[in-house]
């Protein structure tokens, strides 16, 4: 072996007590010659080859941990490490090789450590990690159950509403067809005079005759009105096409799905619609819109934190008060504000709003769950809700998002809810 620079070679006394040096150490070390015969073991090596078996020597424990490929790698590389398995009894050693470069590859020894322990204990850190794995993908999974539900458990809290919602053009739909169909009568009936008199001898001595009806049927009230019925029944479909619609966009789950590039004031608007009717009798909705570029989003699930926020400001507002929408954006962000002119927050609830379960509402009305779910949505979507609120003078949410998401979801960007006032 060449001698290593500020090094000396050691003295032929020096090299006697060798033994006596690796005597003291209390890792196995064996020198093996050339022909891979153990010279010399130190203590260690020898106790822990008795641990295998009562008669075993060092020999035996070269032989169970090493083989021809292994010293030869230790000789083109100098070292060779690895971690051996030995059944009988169970064991797990850390065996190093060392040798000496092509042409003093009779200088070799071995050293050999009992990792048993920490071989377990890594096992049992992986058998955790495993676990927690397995946990944290069952608890995402019934994160996302409990995001659906939440959203489902608000659509039937809402459920009267929309019914109401509903009802209301449908049966205006439903009086007009009546209207309809008797002005259809009328009409046929004027038809049918008017082919009467052009079928008589002389059709102008008839002409009394079809004024008399026309005043009869009140055919210029029909003529007026019935544009007007047909408008309104189309308008009224047409709303109840676009709640249905808003129900269904609303409701689909987004598991799996990816963000999209999404019109975030038309969710707004289709979310109003949905809870509109638990707004309007005490409501009343200002809107200032500035221009949003598409955001790169779950559409479904930003809807529900629009309406988890709606339907608190409306909840806020006793008799009668003002819900004012605004949008905007900034840089690469989006934002959307909801202020209601509602009862406020004290300071005091103001750090436990975003809590789960939170809530200041009657039994069976609120569960606290609304703000929770919001703040995870928003976080999962890299961006954050700021509060501001004032007791007695209302409330500002302030919903803001990054316009695209960044290329690692689920990236190292801690979303942050900060209450402001
Ligand atoms: N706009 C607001 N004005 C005043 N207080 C609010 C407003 N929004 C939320 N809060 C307060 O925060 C609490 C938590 O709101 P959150 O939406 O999480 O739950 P909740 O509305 O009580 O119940 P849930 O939303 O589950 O039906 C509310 O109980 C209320 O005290
Ligand atoms: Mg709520």
């Amino acid at each position: 072996m060449s001698e290593q620079p500020g090094t000396t070679a050691p003295d032929g006394d020096w090299m006697i007590d060798l033994p006596w040096a690796l005597a003291a150490l209390d890792t196995a070390v064996a020198l093996v010659d050339g022909d891979g015969r153990v010279i010399h073991a130190n203590d260690a090596a020898r106790s822990l080859a008795l641990r295998l078996d009562p008669s075993a020597t060092p020999e035996r424990l070269l032989a169970l941990t090493t083989t021809d490929a292994a010293w030869q790698a230790a000789r083109r590389d100098g070292q060779w490490t690895a971690e051996v398995a030995i059944d009988d009894p169970s064991m797990v050693l850390e065996v190093k090789l060392y040798s000496g470069p092509e042409g003093r590859a009779d200088r070799r020894f071995a050293t050999f450590s009992d990792v048993s322990a920490r071989s377990v204990r890594e096992g049992e850190l992986q058998q955790r990690h495993d676990e927690l794995q397995r946990t944290y993908r069952r608890l995402a999974g019934a994160q996302e159950q409990l995001l659906q539900s939440e959203k489902m458990a608000s659509i039937g809290q809402l459920a009267a509403g929309v019914a109401h919602e509903i009802n209301n053009p449908i049966g205006y739909v439903h009086s007009n067809l009546g209207t309809l169909q008797e002005y259809t009568a009328a009409l046929m009936a004027l038809i049918e005079g008017y082919a009467n008199a052009l079928a008589a001898d002389d059709p102008a001595s008839a002409r009394e005759t079809i004024r008399g009806m026309r005043e009869r049927l009140d055919f210029d009230f029909i003529s007026g009105d019935l544009p007007q019925l047909l408008a309104e029944s189309r308008e009224g479909i047409e709303r109840v096409t676009k709640i249905v619609q808003d129900l269904k966009d609303f409701s689909r789950v987004g598991r799996d799905e990816p963000m999209r590039p999404s019109d975030l004031e038309r969710g707004l608007e289709s979310t109003l619609n949905i809870v509109w009717n638990d707004l309007k009798y005490k409501v009343r909705i200002e809107k200032h819109y500035g221009t949003l570029p598409l955001v790169e989003c779950h559409a479904s699930e930003i809807n529900q934190v629009l309406m988890n926020l709606l339907i608190n400001a409306g909840q806020a507002i006793g008799e009668r008060g003002t819900i004012s929408l605004a949008t905007g954006s900034e840089d690469d962000e989006a934002w959307i504000t909801i202020s209601d002119s509602g009862c406020g927050i004290p300071e005091e609830a103001l750090q436990k709003i975003f809590d789960p379960f939170f809530t200041t509402k009657p039994i069976g009305r609120g569960t606290g769950l609304g703000l929770a779910i919001c703040y995870s949505i928003v976080a999962k979507h890299h961006g954050r809700i700021e509060v501001s609120s004032r007791v007695g003078a209302g409330t500002t949410f302030r919903m803001v998002l990054p316009v695209r998401q960044p290329a690692s979801v689920g990236g190292s960007d801690a979303p942050a809810a900060t209450p402001e006032g």
